[in-house]
């Protein structure tokens, strides 16, 4: 099926960074962008030799397009996918999945209605250690998983006054406001979901060029309860003057741990119980031939050039994948809420001190928002404009 599904990508920056993918995966064909910024849409379809062009995304999403592929600022991936779900699309969006509690009601409500593929873009999870070490976690290797880090550490403060929405969304609210990138991943390995979430943070060092404080504290700390009592840690870091980590994990669990590097010649490391005498580190590499799984063993060239070390090429394969052979999609609209959702409530335990806020599951929530828990139906978490 060479090409058959029509794709359209709206947002054309960060969309961008998917055509390399889209035109790698047989099955796909892009055709459009959409971008209310005309001179960005301009330079990105001549770039990629596309003709047919939106800056109207209700007229994209009434086009006849397969799938959606949604890369527009946080607030923006809810509506414009609920709109290319009810219009019969499959859709790929960016993360988080949504920026409010409302948002999570509406997506699920949509996607359960649709009968359309919903994946979140996660691309973290596709990164070749982070897959590693999923498949030899959910093979038992780690014995029984119990504690997780994972840190985003992004000092974003210039980015903020180009790309203003990250002003508001991300910067502009306090909390855990951009977790997936941490949380995905680990929550993967644990094969669980974050059942309580208490949020600190470090204080307000750092104003914008208006002489404002940030809103968001400058590395805030999230300790997420699993539902099976592990414990999983998530430190958001995007204000403070330093060298960046964006992929830093780690992993213990009853039969050993992992280790990402932090930089400065650090290297991937592991211990285990089963196969080392001594008590001291290894390199995980040590363990790609007997257990990276079979998409990463011999990935096409083209895959390896497609952004995010290949992770972006695996994440459009599998999207395609579900859609060709009616499977759930890796990181469905539940799974994309359980890594959205402790950020989004974080920010109520970090205004009241670091209180314990449950996370609720949207899988059983049958009315909303009478079925939430007390402390967040009584909430302003519940709808969120800035
Ligand atoms: N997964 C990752 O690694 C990763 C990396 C970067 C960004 N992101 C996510 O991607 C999204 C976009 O980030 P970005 O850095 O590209 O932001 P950006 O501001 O550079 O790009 C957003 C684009 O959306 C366009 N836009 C805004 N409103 C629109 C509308 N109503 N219709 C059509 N176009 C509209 C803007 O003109 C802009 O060109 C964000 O949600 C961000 O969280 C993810």
């Amino acid at each position: 099926m060479k090409g058959e599904l029509k794709v359209g990508i709206v947002g054309a920056p960060r969309g961008s960074g998917f055509v390399r993918a889209i035109q790698t995966v047989t099955e796909t064909e892009l055709v459009t962008i959409c971008d209310i910024n005309k001179q960005i849409l301009e330079d990105r379809s001549k770039q990629f030799g596309i003709e047919r062009k939106y800056t109207e995304y209700e007229e994209m999403a009434d086009s006849d397009l397969d799938i959606i592929i949604v890369a527009t600022p946080m607030p923006l991936h809810v509506p414009q996918a609920v709109m290319a779900l009810k219009k019969g699309k499959h859709v790929l969006t960016e993360v988080p999945a949504a920026t409010d509690l409302e948002q999570c009601w509406q997506l699920v409500q949509a996607v359960k209605e649709s009968g359309c593929k919903y994946m979140m873009a996660e691309n973290y999870t596709y990164m070749k250690p982070n897959v590693l070490i999923r498949e030899m976690a959910h093979k038992g290797i780690f014995g029984e998983t119990y504690f997780g880090e994972g840190e985003y550490i992004h000092e974003l403060k210039g980015l903020n006054e180009i790309t203003k929405w990250r002003r508001k969304w991300q910067t502009g609210r306090n909390g855990c406001t951009y977790p997936t990138h941490s949380l995905g991943p680990v929550m993967q390995w644990f094969k669980d979901r974050v059942a309580t979430v208490c949020c600190l943070g470090s204080g307000h060092h750092y104003k914008d060029p208006r002489g404002d404080f940030y809103e968001n504290e400058d590395s805030t700390f999230m300790i997420c309860k699993m539902v099976r009592g592990g414990q999983i840690n998530v430190r958001l870091d995007m204000l403070s003057d330093r060298p960046h980590n964006l992929t830093y994990y780690s992993l213990q669990g009853t039969k050993g741990c992992y280790e990402a590097p932090r930089g400065f010649g650090d290297d991937h490391k592991i211990w285990l119980k089963d196969y080392h005498k001594e008590i001291k580190w290894y390199s995980l590499w040590d363990f790609e031939a007997k257990f990276m799984p079979e998409m990463w063993r011999n990935p096409p060239e083209e895959a390896l050039r497609a952004g995010h070390g290949g992770g972006d090429y695996f994440e459009i394969r599998d999207f395609v994948d579900c859609i060709v052979k009616e499977t759930k999609p890796p990181v469905d609209v539940y799974d994309a809420l359980d890594m959205t959702v402790p950020g989004l409530v974080s920010e109520l335990s970090i205004n009241n001190g670091g209180i314990p806020v449950p996370v609720p599951d949207f899988r059983n929530i049958n009315k909303f928002p009478d079925d939430l828990p007390d402390i967040l139906r009584n909430s302003n978490m519940i709808s969120v404009q800035l």
